[in-house]
C-alpha cells in the first residue's frame, strides 16, 4: 500500500495522462482538417498510447489498494497555427509531463516508496523516448520545411511510423484489465 499523499500525485498524473489523449486527440483533428493525414494518424496513435499510459497509472493504484479520485479533464488547444506551431506545442506539452514525471520519482524517494519508485521508471525512459522523437520531427520540418515538398515527406514518414506503433499496441495486452 502506497501513501494517500502519493496516491493522490498518482491520481493527478492519471489525470495528466488523460489530457495528454485529449490534446493528441485535438492535434490529431486538426491535422485531419488540413488533409494532414499521416500526420493525423500519428497524433491518433499518440493519443492511444497516453491513453494506455492513464491506465497504466489507473492499474497502479488499484493494485496498491488506493482509491481512484478521478476528476474533470481540461479542453485541449483549439486553434491551427501551422504543423510546425503544432509540434512545437507538443514538445512543450511533453516536457511539462516529464517534469511531472521526475517530481513523481523524487516524492517516492522521499517517502522511500521504493515499489512506486520502480513503477515510474518506465515513465521516465518512456518521456525520453517522447522528446527524443518530437525533437526528430522538429528537426526534419525545420530542414525540409513546413510546407510544400517537405510537408508532404514528413506527412508520409508519419503515417509509416502510425502504422508502426498502432501495430506495436495491437500486440500488447491493454493494461488496466
Ligand atoms: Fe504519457
Ligand atoms: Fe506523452
Amino acid at each position: 500500500m502506497i501513501s494517500n499523499g502519493m496516491a493522490a500525485r498518482i491520481n493527478a498524473q492519471l489525470n495528466r495522462e488523460l489530457y495528454s489523449a485529449y490534446f493528441y486527440l485535438g492535434l490529431s483533428a486538426q491535422a485531419e482538417t488540413m488533409n494532414l493525414k499521416g500526420i493525423a494518424a500519428w497524433f491518433m496513435a499518440k493519443q492511444n498510447e497516453e491513453l494506455t499510459h492513464g491506465m497504466l497509472m489507473y492499474r497502479y493504484l488499484i493494485d496498491q489498494s488506493a482509491t481512484i479520485a478521478l476528476s474533470a479533464i481540461a479542453a485541449p488547444p483549439a486553434d491551427t497555427e501551422g504543423v510546425l506551431t503544432m509540434f512545437q506545442r507538443t514538445l512543450s506539452h511533453e516536457r511539462e509531463v516529464t517534469a511531472a514525471i521526475n517530481d513523481l520519482v523524487d516524492q517516492a524517494l522521499s517517502e522511500k516508496d521504493h515499489a512506486t519508485h520502480i513503477f515510474l521508471h518506465w515513465f521516465v525512459t518512456e518521456q525520453i523516448e517522447e522528446e527524443s522523437t518530437l525533437n526528430d520531427i522538429l528537426g526534419r520540418l525545420r530542414l525540409f520545411g513546413d510546407q510544400g515538398q517537405g510537408l508532404l515527406m514528413i506527412d508520409n514518414e508519419l503515417a509509416a511510423l502510425a502504422k508502426q506503433m498502432t501495430q506495436a499496441a495491437a500486440k500488447q495486452p491493454a493494461p488496466g484489465v
